[in-house]
């Protein structure tokens, strides 16, 4: 049953990542500022989506305790993108699963585009990404 649910999932494009916060996250001086960007598990994610945000974006939080940031688009249809546990890789949620290197260079599947990747630094305990 779970490969139907997961299916289903796919079908629909519905990823496992969860939205940060409102709370957590803030645009200040045209850059993202997360607050506690630790709240974000190793080998997790998190997605930041609305405040006027151009797109939204996939903040990753590495096994090896790094932050990267993504579009949160694939370029091939537009779905959104889960980290693949254990892995340095990102899938897309559709059925597709094109995958992408932690560049954002494309692995797998019909995306060819890369995903976009910004700076991102931490200051003072705060994930500052330059969008
Ligand atoms: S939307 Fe990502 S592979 Fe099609």
């Amino acid at each position: 049953m779970a490969g139907i649910g997961s299916f289903f999932k796919a079908i629909m494009g519905i990823c496992e990542t969860r939205p940060l916060g409102q709370d957590l996250w803030s645009i200040e001086g045209g850059k993202v500022v997360v607050q506690k960007p630790e709240s974000i598990p190793k080998g997790g994610a998190a997605y930041l989506q609305g405040k006027g945000l151009n797109q939204p974006l996939l903040i990753v939080h590495t096994d090896d305790d790094q932050y990267l940031s993504f579009a949160n688009v694939c370029p091939h249809g537009k779905r959104k993108i889960d980290p693949v546990a254990g892995e340095r890789r990102l899938r897309c949620c559709s059925v597709n699963h094109s995958q992408f290197d932690y560049d954002g260079k494309p692995l797998s599947g019909p995306a060819k585009e890369p995903l976009k990747r910004q700076q991102v630094e931490l200051a003072s305990g705060k994930l500052v990404v330059t969008v």
